[in-house]
Protein backbone atom coordinates (compact mmCIF):
# COMPACT_ATOMS: atom_id res chain seq x y z
CA UNK A 1 0.00 0.00 0.00
CA UNK A 2 1.81 3.15 -0.65
CA UNK A 3 1.87 6.24 1.42
CA UNK A 4 -0.52 8.33 -0.36
CA UNK A 5 -3.53 5.65 0.20
CA UNK A 6 -2.42 5.45 4.09
CA UNK A 7 -3.18 8.64 4.41
CA UNK A 8 -6.84 8.86 2.81
CA UNK A 9 -7.68 5.96 4.80
CA UNK A 10 -6.26 8.14 8.32
CA UNK A 11 -8.59 10.88 6.74
CA UNK A 12 -11.46 8.67 6.53
CA UNK A 13 -11.20 7.49 9.45
CA UNK A 14 -10.82 10.35 11.67
CA UNK A 15 -13.56 12.09 9.83
CA UNK A 16 -15.78 8.26 10.90
CA UNK A 17 -15.14 8.56 14.26
CA UNK A 18 -14.87 12.16 15.34
CA UNK A 19 -18.31 13.57 16.83
CA UNK A 20 -19.83 16.85 17.10
CA UNK A 21 -18.28 18.83 20.14
CA UNK A 22 -21.55 17.85 22.38
CA UNK A 23 -20.66 14.47 21.98
CA UNK A 24 -17.35 14.32 22.63
CA UNK A 25 -18.32 16.50 25.61
CA UNK A 26 -20.66 14.41 27.03
CA UNK A 27 -18.38 11.67 26.51
CA UNK A 28 -15.42 13.10 28.09
CA UNK A 29 -17.70 14.05 31.53
CA UNK A 30 -19.38 10.86 31.92
CA UNK A 31 -15.85 9.03 31.37
CA UNK A 32 -14.45 11.71 34.35
CA UNK A 33 -17.42 10.82 36.62
CA UNK A 34 -16.66 7.18 36.10
CA UNK A 35 -13.05 7.62 36.70
CA UNK A 36 -13.98 9.22 39.80
CA UNK A 37 -16.48 6.61 41.24
CA UNK A 38 -13.84 3.77 40.25
CA UNK A 39 -11.03 5.95 42.74
CA UNK A 40 -13.79 5.84 45.43
CA UNK A 41 -13.94 2.28 45.58
CA UNK A 42 -10.46 2.03 45.34
CA UNK A 43 -10.25 4.42 48.76
CA UNK A 44 -12.92 1.90 50.02
CA UNK A 45 -11.02 -0.70 49.33
CA UNK A 46 -8.21 0.70 51.07
CA UNK A 47 -10.06 1.35 54.36
CA UNK A 48 -11.11 -2.62 54.14
CA UNK A 49 -7.48 -4.01 53.12
CA UNK A 50 -6.39 -1.54 55.89
CA UNK A 51 -8.84 -2.39 58.68
CA UNK A 52 -8.06 -6.36 58.20
CA UNK A 53 -4.08 -5.73 58.78
CA UNK A 54 -4.55 -3.74 61.41
CA UNK A 55 -6.67 -6.94 62.94
CA UNK A 56 -4.02 -9.22 62.14
CA UNK A 57 -1.28 -7.34 63.50
CA UNK A 58 -2.74 -7.69 66.81
CA UNK A 59 -3.84 -10.76 66.75
CA UNK A 60 -0.24 -12.06 65.82
CA UNK A 61 1.09 -9.90 68.77
CA UNK A 62 -1.58 -11.22 71.30
CA UNK A 63 -1.50 -15.09 69.54
CA UNK A 64 2.03 -15.14 67.79
CA UNK A 65 0.37 -16.66 64.85
CA UNK A 66 -1.37 -14.58 61.60
CA UNK A 67 -5.15 -14.99 61.39
CA UNK A 68 -5.17 -13.81 57.66
CA UNK A 69 -2.78 -15.62 54.85
CA UNK A 70 -3.30 -13.34 52.39
CA UNK A 71 -5.22 -10.68 51.55
CA UNK A 72 -6.63 -10.37 47.54
CA UNK A 73 -8.44 -7.14 46.08
CA UNK A 74 -10.16 -5.94 43.02
CA UNK A 75 -12.12 -3.08 41.14
CA UNK A 76 -14.49 -4.58 38.83
CA UNK A 77 -13.46 -4.05 35.13
CA UNK A 78 -15.58 -1.61 32.66
CA UNK A 79 -16.74 -4.63 30.98
CA UNK A 80 -18.10 -6.61 33.80
CA UNK A 81 -19.67 -3.68 35.13
CA UNK A 82 -21.67 -3.43 31.66
CA UNK A 83 -21.82 -6.79 31.62
CA UNK A 84 -23.73 -7.13 34.75
CA UNK A 85 -26.02 -3.98 34.12
CA UNK A 86 -27.04 -5.56 30.69
CA UNK A 87 -27.74 -8.54 32.12
CA UNK A 88 -29.54 -7.40 35.26
CA UNK A 89 -31.41 -5.00 33.05
CA UNK A 90 -30.50 -2.11 34.96
CA UNK A 91 -29.69 1.04 33.45
CA UNK A 92 -26.41 1.53 32.12
CA UNK A 93 -25.64 5.01 34.47
CA UNK A 94 -23.76 5.92 36.92
CA UNK A 95 -25.72 6.40 39.74
CA UNK A 96 -27.26 2.63 38.65
CA UNK A 97 -23.79 0.94 39.08
CA UNK A 98 -23.64 3.01 42.85
CA UNK A 99 -27.43 2.13 43.27
CA UNK A 100 -27.53 -1.63 41.95
CA UNK A 101 -24.20 -3.19 42.14
CA UNK A 102 -22.45 -4.30 45.24
CA UNK A 103 -19.30 -6.04 44.02
CA UNK A 104 -17.79 -3.17 42.45
CA UNK A 105 -15.20 -3.30 45.31
CA UNK A 106 -13.72 -6.42 46.05
CA UNK A 107 -11.68 -7.71 49.47
CA UNK A 108 -10.66 -11.76 49.70
CA UNK A 109 -9.07 -12.78 52.85
CA UNK A 110 -7.80 -15.97 52.85
CA UNK A 111 -7.44 -17.62 56.63
CA UNK A 112 -5.65 -20.54 57.67
CA UNK A 113 -8.45 -21.82 59.83
CA UNK A 114 -12.42 -21.65 59.57
CA UNK A 115 -12.16 -19.97 63.00
CA UNK A 116 -9.97 -17.30 61.83
CA UNK A 117 -12.91 -17.03 58.86
CA UNK A 118 -15.79 -15.45 61.64
CA UNK A 119 -12.93 -14.44 64.20
CA UNK A 120 -12.55 -11.82 61.32
CA UNK A 121 -15.42 -11.31 60.02
CA UNK A 122 -17.07 -10.48 63.15
CA UNK A 123 -14.57 -8.09 64.12
CA UNK A 124 -15.01 -6.15 60.89
CA UNK A 125 -18.94 -5.92 61.85
CA UNK A 126 -18.11 -5.10 64.87
CA UNK A 127 -17.00 -1.99 64.21
CA UNK A 128 -18.74 1.14 64.48
CA UNK A 129 -18.14 2.80 61.27
CA UNK A 130 -18.91 -0.54 59.30
CA UNK A 131 -22.34 -1.51 58.22
CA UNK A 132 -23.59 -4.77 57.76
CA UNK A 133 -26.14 -5.09 54.28
CA UNK A 134 -25.52 -8.25 53.79
CA UNK A 135 -24.16 -11.75 54.55
CA UNK A 136 -23.90 -15.12 53.38
CA UNK A 137 -22.45 -17.64 54.45
CA UNK A 138 -21.76 -20.62 51.93
CA UNK A 139 -19.79 -22.63 54.86
CA UNK A 140 -22.70 -23.14 56.58
CA UNK A 141 -24.81 -24.12 53.85
CA UNK A 142 -22.42 -24.96 50.97
CA UNK A 143 -23.56 -24.20 47.47
CA UNK A 144 -25.01 -27.58 45.68
CA UNK A 145 -21.45 -27.41 43.68
CA UNK A 146 -19.31 -27.53 47.01
CA UNK A 147 -18.81 -23.77 47.19
CA UNK A 148 -18.02 -22.42 50.49
CA UNK A 149 -17.05 -19.00 51.48
CA UNK A 150 -18.17 -16.41 54.12
CA UNK A 151 -19.52 -13.39 51.91
CA UNK A 152 -20.45 -9.87 53.35
CA UNK A 153 -21.42 -6.58 51.34
CA UNK A 154 -20.51 -4.00 54.10
CA UNK A 155 -20.89 -0.02 53.83
CA UNK A 156 -18.22 2.25 54.77
CA UNK A 157 -17.29 5.87 54.91
CA UNK A 158 -14.39 7.55 53.26
CA UNK A 159 -13.60 11.19 54.04
CA UNK A 160 -12.53 12.94 50.78
CA UNK A 161 -12.10 16.44 50.92
CA UNK A 162 -14.56 17.85 51.68
CA UNK A 163 -17.05 15.34 52.05
CA UNK A 164 -17.84 11.94 53.48
CA UNK A 165 -19.33 9.39 50.87
CA UNK A 166 -20.84 5.74 51.75
CA UNK A 167 -19.15 2.48 49.84
CA UNK A 168 -20.39 -0.82 49.04
CA UNK A 169 -17.36 -3.61 49.42
CA UNK A 170 -17.58 -7.47 48.60
CA UNK A 171 -15.79 -8.98 51.29
CA UNK A 172 -14.85 -12.66 50.91
CA UNK A 173 -13.68 -14.69 53.63
CA UNK A 174 -12.73 -18.02 53.41
CA UNK A 175 -9.62 -20.47 54.57
CA UNK A 176 -6.99 -21.40 51.97
CA UNK A 177 -8.48 -24.98 51.44
CA UNK A 178 -11.38 -23.15 50.21
CA UNK A 179 -9.53 -20.69 48.14
CA UNK A 180 -7.98 -23.80 46.39
CA UNK A 181 -11.04 -25.44 45.83
CA UNK A 182 -12.81 -21.98 43.70
CA UNK A 183 -9.87 -21.60 41.75
CA UNK A 184 -9.92 -24.94 40.19
CA UNK A 185 -13.37 -24.81 40.17
CA UNK A 186 -13.54 -21.31 38.28
CA UNK A 187 -10.84 -22.60 35.70
CA UNK A 188 -12.74 -25.56 34.80
CA UNK A 189 -16.28 -23.54 34.71
CA UNK A 190 -14.34 -22.06 31.66
CA UNK A 191 -13.42 -24.73 29.64
CA UNK A 192 -14.77 -24.42 26.88
CA UNK A 193 -15.54 -27.34 24.29
CA UNK A 194 -16.07 -30.19 26.69
CA UNK A 195 -18.59 -32.80 25.96
CA UNK A 196 -21.20 -33.59 28.59
CA UNK A 197 -19.41 -36.76 30.16
CA UNK A 198 -16.64 -34.47 30.56
CA UNK A 199 -18.63 -32.07 32.30
CA UNK A 200 -20.17 -34.48 34.43
CA UNK A 201 -16.93 -36.67 35.33
CA UNK A 202 -15.73 -32.55 36.28
CA UNK A 203 -18.69 -32.05 38.34
CA UNK A 204 -18.27 -35.07 40.21
CA UNK A 205 -14.67 -35.02 40.98
CA UNK A 206 -15.56 -31.25 42.21
CA UNK A 207 -18.05 -32.89 44.56
CA UNK A 208 -15.45 -35.03 45.91
CA UNK A 209 -13.15 -32.13 46.16
CA UNK A 210 -15.18 -29.93 47.84
CA UNK A 211 -15.93 -32.50 50.70
CA UNK A 212 -12.54 -33.60 51.21
CA UNK A 213 -11.53 -29.86 51.68
CA UNK A 214 -14.43 -29.25 54.31
CA UNK A 215 -12.95 -32.49 55.82
CA UNK A 216 -9.48 -30.96 56.38
CA UNK A 217 -10.61 -27.79 57.39
CA UNK A 218 -12.49 -29.38 60.48
CA UNK A 219 -9.48 -31.82 60.75
CA UNK A 220 -7.01 -28.84 60.76
CA UNK A 221 -9.71 -27.06 63.01
CA UNK A 222 -9.56 -29.73 65.50
CA UNK A 223 -5.57 -30.28 65.43
CA UNK A 224 -4.95 -26.45 66.60
CA UNK A 225 -7.91 -26.61 69.20
CA UNK A 226 -6.00 -29.71 70.96
CA UNK A 227 -3.01 -27.90 70.64
CA UNK A 228 -4.35 -24.43 72.12
CA UNK A 229 -6.12 -26.50 75.12
P1 LIG B 1 -22.65 -12.25 41.37
O1 LIG B 1 -22.22 -13.63 40.98
O2 LIG B 1 -21.48 -11.32 41.50
O3 LIG B 1 -23.74 -11.69 40.53
O4 LIG B 1 -23.24 -12.26 42.82
P2 LIG B 1 -24.35 -13.14 43.56
O5 LIG B 1 -25.48 -12.26 43.86
O6 LIG B 1 -24.60 -14.43 42.90
O7 LIG B 1 -23.56 -13.31 44.91
P3 LIG B 1 -22.72 -14.46 45.57
O8 LIG B 1 -22.41 -13.91 46.91
O9 LIG B 1 -23.39 -15.79 45.50
O10 LIG B 1 -21.38 -14.57 44.70
C1 LIG B 1 -20.49 -13.51 44.61
C2 LIG B 1 -19.10 -13.98 44.23
O11 LIG B 1 -18.70 -15.13 44.98
C3 LIG B 1 -18.89 -14.40 42.80
O12 LIG B 1 -18.69 -13.30 41.97
C4 LIG B 1 -17.64 -15.28 42.92
O13 LIG B 1 -16.48 -14.50 43.10
C5 LIG B 1 -17.89 -16.00 44.21
N1 LIG B 1 -18.64 -17.24 43.98
C6 LIG B 1 -19.95 -17.46 44.23
N2 LIG B 1 -20.29 -18.71 43.90
C7 LIG B 1 -19.18 -19.31 43.41
C8 LIG B 1 -18.89 -20.63 42.89
O14 LIG B 1 -19.75 -21.50 42.80
N3 LIG B 1 -17.61 -20.87 42.50
C9 LIG B 1 -16.62 -19.93 42.59
N4 LIG B 1 -15.40 -20.27 42.16
N5 LIG B 1 -16.87 -18.69 43.06
C10 LIG B 1 -18.12 -18.37 43.46
MG1 LIG C 1 -19.62 -10.73 41.66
Amino acid sequence: MDNVTTKELSARSVADYFMDEDEIGEIQSFYMSFQRLMSYYKCAIMEIETKFKVLDEQFSTMHERNPIDNIRTRLKSVQSIRDKLIRKDLPLTIDSIEENLSDVAGVRVICPFIDDVYFLANCLIGQDDVKLLKMKDYIQTTKPNGYRSLHLIVEIPIFLQEEKRDMKVEVQLRTIAMESWANLEHRLRYKKDLDEGTMHEISDALNDCARLSDVLDKKMQEAKNIIET
